[in-house]
């Protein structure tokens, strides 16, 4: 997507030839900057506070830690010591430990004078796969914004409401709720998007109002709370959203609130979409709510914010009386059953295990195993 006339993607290979640049997410909106990961505890750190973050994009900094990695030593026991710094950096969301286990079953197979190289190469892959199956991931739910734009008048917008950053700020490009989003806009679909702020890290209003109003794309950020009274007025025509961890029966784990904006749109018959590419599937476990770990957050996150003071200060500002506990539950369950459907690179598909069985028939053996 592009920032100011100039394409961009989050993650790439620095003109060095071994760092790893990417977009500073911390310091969006208020400054556009670029930095670079040198070495694996940098790679790390970036996943960890969130300088990278989106489940796509996470995978995609993980596969470029191991070769940070391997690079400073290819040994079998550096490799596993990379894997588990790497995994344990933030837990819910699947692709990192997806991303991990191609890369280092990959490199494992060569003798250690070749696996940086060939982890590099793989990282890049993993990229450039990423772009295309968001892409893909947009002309498939292109449909679905098109046959709510037949409903409108001329001068009618189709609503989304989306919540978190689920854009391309959060995969390497294009996104996943809001792939289809820009492609709707480039084919000239009259489309307006609620941003759900998304307390506590504001995702929303922050980057995805960010990406959307560089592209050029109407949109209203809306406090968390509010899509529910909207849905009850008729002004959502659809929802959708990314996901962290996709069940084997099509629960969805994403962003903290998202279960709740779910439950808005069944009570409310507005449809409910989860764009995902199938990297984001845990083909392991069917049961959402027992069987995804929610990772727990820093309660500071909760207890203050980050914002610019008029004379353009960043400044973090505490919003509860001193002392106050706070818990950070960062991502919730919404299970199968409150989903309209679910978006892949394949095509649309209901939210459940013979939904996804269909779109992805060589996974029917890893489904068998795990029967409802
Ligand atoms: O904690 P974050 O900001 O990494 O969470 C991201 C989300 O929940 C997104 O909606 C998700 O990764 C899906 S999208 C690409």
């Amino acid at each position: 997507m592009k920032v100011n006339g100039r394409r961009w993607r989050t993650i790439w290979l620095a003109d060095d030839g071994f760092s790893v640049a990417f977009i500073d997410q911390t310091r969006l909106p208020h400054a556009f900057v670029t930095a670079r990961a040198r070495s694996l505890s940098e790679a790390a750190d970036a996943i960890r506070e969130m300088r990278v973050r989106g489940a796509p994009l996470i995978g995609a900094m993980a596969a470029y830690g191991l070769s940070l990695a391997l690079r400073e030593d290819a040994s079998d026991s550096a490799l596993d010591c990379a894997v588990a710094t790497l995994a344990a950096t933030r837990p819910t969301a699947v692709n990192l430990r997806w991303a991990l286990d191609d890369v280092a079953g990959l490199v494992r197979q060569l003798p250690p004078a070749r696996r940086a190289e060939a982890a590099y190469r793989r990282a890049g892959e993993i990229c450039d796969d990423d772009v295309a199956t968001c892409e893909a991931i947009g002309e498939h739910g292109l449909a679905l914004i098109r046959d709510a734009a037949h409903h409108k008048g001329p001068d009618e917008s189709v609503n989304v409401l989306t919540h978190c950053n689920a854009g391309w700020l959060a995969a390497v490009d294009w996104g996943t709720a809001l792939a289809p989003v820009y492609k709707a806009f480039e084919a000239g679909i009259r489309v307006h998007i609620w941003v759900d702020e998304t307390r506590p890290r504001n995702q929303g209003s922050a980057l995805t109002a960010w990406e959307l109003g560089r592209h050029g794309v109407p949109h209203t950020v809306i406090v968390d709370n509010a899509g529910g009274h909207l849905m009850q007025q008729s002004r959502v025509d659809l929802c959708m959203t990314g996901t962290d961890r996709t069940s084997a029966a099509g629960d969805v784990c994403n962003k903290i609130g998202t279960y709740l904006k779910a439950l808005a749109a069944f009570d409310n018959d507005v449809p409910f979409y989860v764009a995902l590419p199938s990297t984001t599937i845990d083909w392991t476990i069917r049961d959402g709510l027992a069987e995804i770990p929610i990772e727990e957050r820093d309660p500071a996150e909760v207890t203050a914010t980050v914002g610019r003071a008029p004379g353009g200060e960043i400044l973090p500002v505490t919003i509860t009386p001193d002392g106050t506990p706070a818990a950070n539950y960062a991502f919730d369950v919404t299970p199968a059953r409150l989903i309209s459907a679910l978006i892949t690179e394949r095509g649309v598909c209901a939210a459940s295990a013979e939904g996804l069985g269909a779109l992805f028939p060589e996974r029917r053996a890893a489904l068998s195993q795990h029967p409802s």
